[in-house]
């Protein structure tokens, strides 16, 4: 049983195949006991000393334990706690103590529904088929102040994770205020351990950043209304000695694309708790009497053997558990998308060319990005007027996907949802749809504002326009842009003692509009993006299953990118393209054979002017597609990896192999050149010891030295051996090598 129960004892046990959960009940309070290592299988209720070895220090009076210094399993604001709270409400009174004393425990099975304030589902991990959810609920309350507190936890079969959630009603007669309501709250002796965090920025997203976790209080988040560039909504506490195969590691992960805020806050007793909250610092919610308030999920996952132990659990679950689309689980089709092939500037003709290019390359789906509609010739204008402009597109967006079908090319499209242009009808018929502070100039970001989320209106008219678009169009892709941060937040809708709800609203809002129109559209592949990799995040992931991982397509920081990326999400997410040479964000000059070894794994596709090619670089794509697709399964369903890391040094390797030892495919990239470098090895992964492999392919940059011992096309190779002895690393005659290989279990 995952999960066992001793009521009497007060004790409460959640097993996954590595780690154990304990929860004790003592003077009427939750209490979070243990996490980590798996326990072993002691009478149940004897574990109820696992409690004892938390520091109680400074006693409160009339009790045996100091709020801030014991691991309650929902610290409120306001009791003596003076630590991150996962519950921080004021009372109609202006108040703000709370005390969530324990009152039942229950098991049911499957996962508890989460419903938003629209009462649609916040997206959630789900069982698969002949897979088992089950879930622990915790009933807290305040009695006195009218609070009920449920805290969920879920956890499925074989997964090494648990699902945290909390749902809060107001039991009272007078409304509260909400300020924060945490996902988890989670205690871990900390002491000489390291925090991991994936930040970044426009360009370089989610690059991993280590740190010694400190005594005090360190906040990582958004306010910008959504997950953002510089902190992805996860982080990890990892031992000292923790690599990608050695120490343990504690992630937390957070399904929801808006605002949120991680805490980490140390105490003097070197103890850490850990709360995750989709609150960001405006946040207030005004809760009317009955009604109940659900935080999305936290997904909290242990891992005892390193680093990659913990991304492989993440990825199993956000590939296999999380997306709602038919194609989480089906091939993607190659691409190519013009925008940084032409930018604004195309036509009817133009774009045609492009697709005659396409001509046999194996090339899927023709993706017209940015500058299709209203009158957008540049970024000043349009956004909200999902009408093709005419003007380049004279046949409409129909004769252009008739032009795509004929050359056996699918249609894909660019909109920009959340997006209102000052310079457009849509804004010149309804100005009160941007989100404006009145009276306040308004605080343009690429010369656009964000449109209200949050109105009824406003979703039926995207969810009616983009609707149009996609059905007169036949339009079997769609690139879902989102390209600036809320500021200056208020809506007409909401009254003034609503708008710290806003951002909240806004992201239930999108939510909303993606789950009808992915509904409406289960053929459609949906594809996130946000200013290139802004809300890479668990929540874009449940209703889209890949995600353009960066602007930055330049190959180089494409690997650093991917190898940040992979910490949580799986590659079957990340899209990555073939781009021109020099590279648009970086100037880059770069062989092409690399710049598709680097994008070969992702969901692959191209994006520059075909028609700028010279005729060997055009003729390679064919054999570059047929790679593709004889190595996509291994990349998208296969456990991954990481060898070799970018940030340290010259050199990535990293390795997928299907789950069940099969196949697998082994990427080697090194960069500079360097002059009588010495030869090296590399010890492979994942492998099963006992089977051979034969190579069914190598791939290799042009003049690339293979010493004896590297594996060449048919030979056979014992997993142990490559995983011990690895392979002899290749030697460089030039920059930008690389070397790929596909073994198949014989
Ligand atoms: C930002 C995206 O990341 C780009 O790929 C492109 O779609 C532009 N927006 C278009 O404006």
């Amino acid at each position: 049983m995952p999960i066992t129960l001793d009521a009497e004892r007060g004790v409460y046990r959640l097993d996954t195949p590595d780690a154990s959960l304990f929860y004790v009940v003592r003077d009427g309070f939750l209490f979070q006991a243990w996490w980590g290592a798996r326990a072993g299988n002691r009478e149940l209720g004897s574990y109820a000393d696992l409690l004892d070895a938390v520091p109680r220090s400074p006693p409160m009076p009339g009790c045996d334990w100091s709020p801030d210094s014991s691991p309650l399993a929902l610290p409120c604001a306001g009791s003596g706690d003076v630590k991150a709270a996962a519950v921080r409400i004021v009372f109609a009174d202006g108040t703000v103590s709370a005390r969530l004393r324990f009152l039942s425990a229950e098991l049911s099975e499957g996962f508890p529904a989460l419903p938003d304030s629209l009462g649609n589902p916040l997206p959630s991990l789900r069982a698969r088929d002949g897979e088992k959810a089950s879930t622990l609920t915790f009933t807290l309350a305040d009695t006195f102040r009218k609070l009920k507190a449920e805290l969920r936890l879920t956890l499925i079969e074989g997964h090494n994770a648990i699902a945290s959630s909390v749902v809060l009603t107001n039991e009272g007669d007078e409304p509260i205020r909400v300020r924060n309501l945490a996902s988890a709250a989670i205690y871990l002796p900390s002491g000489g351990m390291d925090q991991i965090t994936l930040s970044g920025s426009w360009g370089r997203e989610r690059q991993p950043d280590r740190q010694p976790v400190r005594r005090g209080l360190r906040v990582i988040g958004s306010d910008r209304g959504f997950s953002g560039h510089a902190f992805n909504p996860f982080t990890a506490l990892v031992t000292a000695d923790a690599g990608e195969r050695s120490g343990k590691a504690w992630g937390f992960s957070l399904v929801w694309s808006g605002d949120f805020a991680i805490s980490v806050d140390t105490d003097q007793f070197d103890v850490s708790r850990i709360v995750v909250s989709s609150c960001g610092t405006d946040f207030s919610w005004r809760l009317e009497p009955g009604d109940r308030l659900a935080s999305p999920q936290a997904v909290l996952a242990h891992a005892p053997r390193g680093l990659g132990d913990l991304s492989r659990t993440y990825h199993r679950l956000y590939r296999d558990n999380l997306c709602v689309s038919a194609f989480a689980d089906s091939p993607r089709p190659v691409l190519i998308n013009n925008w940084e092939g032409t930018y604004f500037d195309f036509d009817h003709r133009r774009l045609v060319s492009l697709m005659d290019a396409c001509a046999g390359t194996g090339i899927e789906l023709f993706v017209l990005d940015d500058g299709w509609f209203g009158r957008r010739d540049n970024d000043r204008t349009s956004l909200g007027d999902w009408t093709c402009d005419r003007k380049k597109l004279p046949g409409g967006l129909e004769a252009l996907a008739a032009d795509a079908q004929k050359r056996d090319l699918r249609f894909g499209l660019w909109f920009e949802p959340e997006m209102i242009s000052p310079d457009s009808d849509l804004y010149r018929a309804h100005p009160d749809w941007a989100v404006t502070v009145p009276d306040l100039e308004p605080q343009e970001c690429r010369n656009q504002l964000v449109i209200d989320m949050t109105r009824e209106d406003v979703r039926r008219y995207l969810i009616d326009s983009i609707a149009r678009v996609l059905e007169g169009a036949g339009v079997s892709y769609v690139k879902w842009d989102f390209n600036r941060p809320l500021t200056d937040i208020f809506s007409a809708s909401l009254g003034a003692e609503r708008q710290g709800e806003f951002t909240r609203r806004f992201m239930e809002g999108t939510y909303a509009v993606m789950r009808e129109l992915t509904a409406r559209f289960p053929r459609v592949l949906f594809e996130g993006c946000a200013s290139g990799g802004g809300r890479y995040d668990p929540g874009m992931l449940y209703f889209m299953p890949q995600f353009w991982t960066s602007d930055d397509t330049d190959a180089r920081e494409r690997l650093r990118i991917q190898w940040g990326t992979s910490l949580v999400y799986p590659f079957s997410g990340m899209s990555a393209h073939v781009s021109a040479s020099p590279n648009h964000q970086t100037g880059r000059v770069m062989p092409f054979d690399f710049r598709c070894a680097a994008a070969l794994t992702g969901s692959f596709g191209y994006e520059l002017d075909l028609t700028a090619l010279d005729t060997g670089e055009l003729s390679a794509i064919a054999g570059q597609v047929a790679a593709w697709k004889r190595r996509e399964r291994i990349v998208r369903t296969g456990d991954f990896w990481r060898l070799k890391s970018p940030f340290e040094g010259n050199e990535t390797a990293w390795i997928f192999v299907l789950p069940d030892k099969s196949e697998a495919l082994f990427c080697f990239y090194r960069e500079m050149n360097a002059p009588n470098p010495g030869t090296g090895r590399l010890s492979l992964d994942g492998l099963d010891p006992d089977s051979p492999y034969r190579v069914e392919e190598t791939e290799t940059s042009v003049g690339l030295g293979l010493l004896a011992g590297f594996p060449a096309a048919g030979a056979l190779l014992y997993g142990a051996d490559l995983m011990g002895p690895g392979i002899a690393l290749p030697l460089s005659r030039s920059d930008w090598t690389f070397a790929i290989i596909r073994f198949r279990r014989v």
